[in-house]
This record gives C-alpha cells, sequence and structure tokens, in this order.
C-alpha cells in the first residue's frame, strides 16, 4: 500500500508505524488517520505480527488534531461527519500497541498515545492538552484516558490551563508513561518489548489486552468475572499446552498463536 502521511515497515514480529507529516508537525488531519487506521487494520489481521508500534519523529509524536482542517466547521458536519470515528477505531485494535513518544504530544497526539497500551518517552517528550486555548476541548479521551492515567488534579490543570504541560519526568512520575529514554532509545526499546510481548502467545496477549481494558469499564466484581473467564478461556489453547509443557520439560515455548 503506497501511504503519503505514515511510513509502514516490519521489524521481525513487530509492525512499526512512523507518523510522517513534518510539515504540519503530524498533525492528525482526515489523511493520515486513515492511512493509520489501514495500517493498524493491517497489522492487527496479519498473523506474522505480534505487536505495534506507534511513533513519530525525534521532534514530534503529533501536535494535535489539524487545526487548519477545523475552519469552518460547523457542530452539524462535526455530529454528521464523526471526524473521530477514527479514534474508536484504534480503540478496537486487538494486538498489543506500543506509543514510542519523541517531543510534541500535544492534544490529539496525547491522547493518540494514550490510545496504546504502553508509552515510552524520550527525554525530550511534553505531553498536554492545550485544546481549551483553540475554545474546544479534547475529543479523543483527554478528559477520560488522561484522568485515569494521572488523576483528577494534574488532568484538571493540563486541560483547563492548556499551557501546563508535562515532560518526559513528570510524565513518568505521574504514571503517563512507562519509561524515559534518552531520543535515539526509545524506538529501538519500544520495538524491544514489543518483540518480547510478540514472543508470547497472541490469543494470551490478546486477553490480556482485553482483561486490563475491561478495569477501565466495569466495577471490581464484574471485571474479576471477566478476568477468571478468560483466564478459563485461555485453557483451550494449543498455546496454554505449550506453554505449560515448556515449563514443565525446562525447554523455551514456542507458541503457535492457536
Ligand atoms: C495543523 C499544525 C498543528 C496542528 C502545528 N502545525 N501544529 N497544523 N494542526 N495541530 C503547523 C503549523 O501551522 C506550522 O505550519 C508548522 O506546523 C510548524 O508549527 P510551528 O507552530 O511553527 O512550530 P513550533 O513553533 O515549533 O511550535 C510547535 C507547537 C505549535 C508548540 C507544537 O505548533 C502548536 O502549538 N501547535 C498546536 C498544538 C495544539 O493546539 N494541539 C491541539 C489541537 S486540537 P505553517 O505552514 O503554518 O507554518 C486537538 C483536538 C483533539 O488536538 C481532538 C481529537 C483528535
Amino acid at each position: 500500500t503506497q501511504y503519503s502521511c505514515i511510513i509502514v515497515e516490519q521489524d521481525g514480529p513487530v509492525g512499526v508505524i512512523r507518523l510522517n507529516r513534518p510539515e504540519a508537525l503530524n498533525a492528525l488531519g482526515q489523511q493520515i488517520t486513515q492511512e493509520l487506521i489501514h495500517a493498524l487494520n493491517g497489522f492487527d489481521t496479519n498473523n506474522d505480527i505480534g505487536a505495534i508500534v506507534i511513533t513519530g519523529s525525534d521532534k514530534v509524536f503529533a501536535a494535535g488534531a489539524d487545526i487548519k482542517q477545523f475552519q469552518g466547521r460547523t457542530m452539524a458536519n462535526m455530529i454528521k461527519e464523526d471526524t473521530l470515528d477514527w479514534s474508536s477505531k484504534i480503540r478496537a485494535v486487538r494486538k498489543p500497541m506500543i506509543a514510542a513518544v519523541n517531543g510534541y504530544a500535544l492534544g490529539g497526539g496525547c491522547e493518540l498515545a494514550m490510545m496504546c497500551d504502553i508509552i515510552y518517552a524520550g527525554e525530550k517528550a511534553l505531553f498536554g492538552q492545550p485544546e481549551i486555548n483553540l475554545g474546544i476541548i479534547p475529543g479523543a479521551g483527554g478528559t477520560q484516558r488522561l484522568v485515569k492515567a494521572i488523576g483528577k488534579s494534574k488532568a484538571m490543570e493540563i486541560c483547563l490551563t492548556g499551557s501546563v504541560k508535562l515532560n518526559a519526568q513528570e510524565a513518568l512520575a505521574a504514571g503517563l508513561v512507562s519509561a524515559v529514554y534518552p531520543v535515539d532509545k526509545v524506538l529501538p526499546q519500544s520495538i524491544k518489548t514489543a518483540k518480547i510481548i510478540a514472543s508470547k502467545g497472541q490469543i494470551a496477549a490478546a486477553l490480556t489486552k482485553s482483561a486490563i481494558n475491561q478495569s477501565f469499564e466495569v466495577p471490581l466484581e464484574a471485571g474479576l468475572l471477566y478476568e477468571r473467564r478468560l483466564f478459563q478461556t485461555a485453557f483451550g489453547t494449543e498455546d496454554r499446552k505449550e506453554g505449560v509443557d515448556a515449563f514443565v520439560n525446562k525447554r523455551v515455548a514456542k507458541f503457535s498463536h492457536l
């Protein structure tokens, strides 16, 4: 497939998507989000891929939605065209996704990172939700996922001022990101983790992702029941037989994703 705003590569069992719209700081307009969804769906349905990494450039992960495309829009066409529907499609990806963030992750860029399952940040990363400066509010999870990641007071401060941003160390301390690396190490480290994940059974990985995400949706008792059922489900897989047999026989498991 020919893409114009992203670069798609495969590194062994890892799918890598690089946002590549430097002239607009990777602003998430129509074209780039369509391409992103297309590439993600390709990887999600590709048996050879076990995990996905989304990254930008050294300077910017993504500076948000494409503000220029907001000009002339009305409430009516925002509703009818539901331009943020791409974010629901990203949420539906079953394979684990890692955001490798360098530079700005603002507005929709911060939200895109939060749609991923793990975030690694480069030392110069900067996370923020400046939408209020445009007279709007975050629209793809900024008021929801950010609260869950870093708590109410910090999320309010970031979204209400539009100017408070988290640098990499602050994002680490707040729990928004898992680790901070030098700029040139973020992508390699992300791919390294993605390869570890990809070495597991894909079904177990998908069930794990689904169970952890369920914790955001339901009360504890219902979440525990969901987890129990998925745990039991895992016993129906070839990978479970292989994993347990490998342990007992002191060898490395070789998962078939069945
Ligand atoms: C469209 C953008 C853009 C954006 C930057 N550009 N961000 N175009 N949408 N979000 C363009 C600029 O217009 C400029 O192009 C070029 O990229 C370089 O940007 P500069 O501002 O000159 O760069 P710099 O001085 O380094 O400042 C970087 C920046 C700033 C601090 C990141 O660009 C900025 O504040 N951008 C907007 C951030 C933002 O408000 N994001 C939230 C968007 S709303 P030209 O050709 O004009 O020179 C949103 C809603 C979420 O995300 C909804 C869910 C997706």
